[in-house]
């Protein structure tokens, strides 16, 4: 029997904890795990076992609302110090997602205008921003796949990268919310997926996630993408962000940019799907955008073997920047943007934009 995508729930509020699915497990195990310990809600955003921009934002605000339910006694000062402290330690976590640090001043915000208030209160209101943030998620990634479906062909055949889905989001995903509303729409043919090295979202997640759909899908190592497109196989490309800087350049998993080149090569279109949370009005170019370095044991370890020997360095960037040349466009729940430049993105800018200049760390995990 399939299960319903409706079943995967990557984060929530539970009775005062947070309630996670451990990713970095899946798909060999479906394990939900509970913490009411922001330290701990931290480590899973740097191990991946919670990942994805749109999440980790969501995460990291439950996590600020996590530290001040610890706070005992209505004192300014302590209020403070718990909040400060929450807001370094999930800043400290992951450099390149900016959504994460969009959240974090979401919070900050509340926190501010709550000072005066009673500490039940702050509490409170705390949470209801986070539960906000995560509800306003769900909502950004219903339109984005209903803006996007509109411009994929019939009979739809695309590449995708990564886990844009429900594992990375607080609804249906981005780029795989487009392609299961295009499903529902009955637009899609096939999807083709990377296995995303090397921590393998597209193997792991995204075939766990479509299988689900019943969307036919086949996976292919990422170094597959020339070819399937030399061959015809794929008419759109589609993949999600974890940062757009105020031009247009894009973030995202690693492999990304090359894909975009093999696109513009052989004339396909190549489309980014992101809610507005992951545009950084503070970047002017993607060249700004900081980009995590990963551990090196994440490519010389594979099954039981372990390699290279000798003095070989591991480069291992998490992201990597596609110029806003090679998109075709991008997807946004307020609306698409075709051949994004500086001048044709600020229509996105909306004058409540908080700064996410915090992002702006240098991280290494
Ligand atoms: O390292 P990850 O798994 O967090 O990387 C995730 C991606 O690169 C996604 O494409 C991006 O966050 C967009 S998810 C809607």
């Amino acid at each position: 029997m399939m299960v319903s995508p409706d079943v995967i729930k990557p984060i929530e509020w539970f009775h005062g904890r947070v309630r996670y699915l451990d990713q970095t497990l899946l798909p060999a195990k479906v394990e939900y795990r509970e913490t009411e310990d922001e330290s701990v809600l931290a480590s899973e955003i740097k191990r991946l076992a919670i990942r994805a921009a749109p999440l980790i934002g969501i995460a990291a605000a439950y996590g600020v609302a996590l530290a001040i339910n610890k706070v005992e006694k209505d004192d300014p000062a302590q209020r403070k110090f718990a909040f400060e402290r929450a807001y370094t330690l999930f800043a400290a976590t992951r450099p390149t997602a900016v959504n994460l640090f969009w959240a974090l001043e979401r919070m900050r915000r509340v926190f501010r205008a709550n000072e005066q208030e009673p500490l039940d209160k702050l509490k409170h209101n705390l949470l209801a921003e986070a539960r906000s943030i995560h509800e306003e998620d769900r909502k950004m990634c219903e339109q984005i796949g209903l803006h996007g479906a509109e411009l994929l062909p019939t009979a739809a055949a695309v590449l995708t990268h990564c886990n844009t889905g429900r594992l990375a989001t607080g609804g249906i995903g981005t780029a795989l919310g487009i392609i299961a509303t295009a499903w529902e729409q009955k637009k899609l043919k096939h999807v083709y997926i990377d296995e995303t090295r090397p921590l393998l979202q597209g193997s792991r997640l995204t075939t766990w996630e479509l299988s689900m759909y019943g969307i036919p899908a086949t996976l292919v190592v990422d170094s597959a993408a020339g070819f399937l497109m030399q061959r015809g196989l794929v008419n759109a490309v589609i993949v999600g962000a974890d940062r757009i800087a105020a031009n247009g350049d894009v973030a995202n998993k690693i492999g990304t940019y090359g894909l975009a080149v093999l696109a513009k090569h052989h004339q396909i279109p190549f489309y980014v799907a992101a809610p507005t949370s992951t545009i950084d009005f503070d970047v002017a170019s993607g060249a700004l955008i900081p980009i995590e370095q990963r551990a090196s044991s994440e490519l010389f370890q594979f099954f039981d073997q372990s390699f290279p020997g000798g003095d070989i360095e591991v480069y291992n960037p998490a992201f990597d920047i596609t110029p806003n040349a090679l998109v075709t466009a991008i997807i946004t729940e307020k609306g698409v943007i075709e051949r994004p430049t500086a001048e044709s993105m600020s229509s996105l800018r909306s004058h409540s934009e908080l700064s996410k200049r915090a992002g702006q760390a240098e991280v290494s995990t």
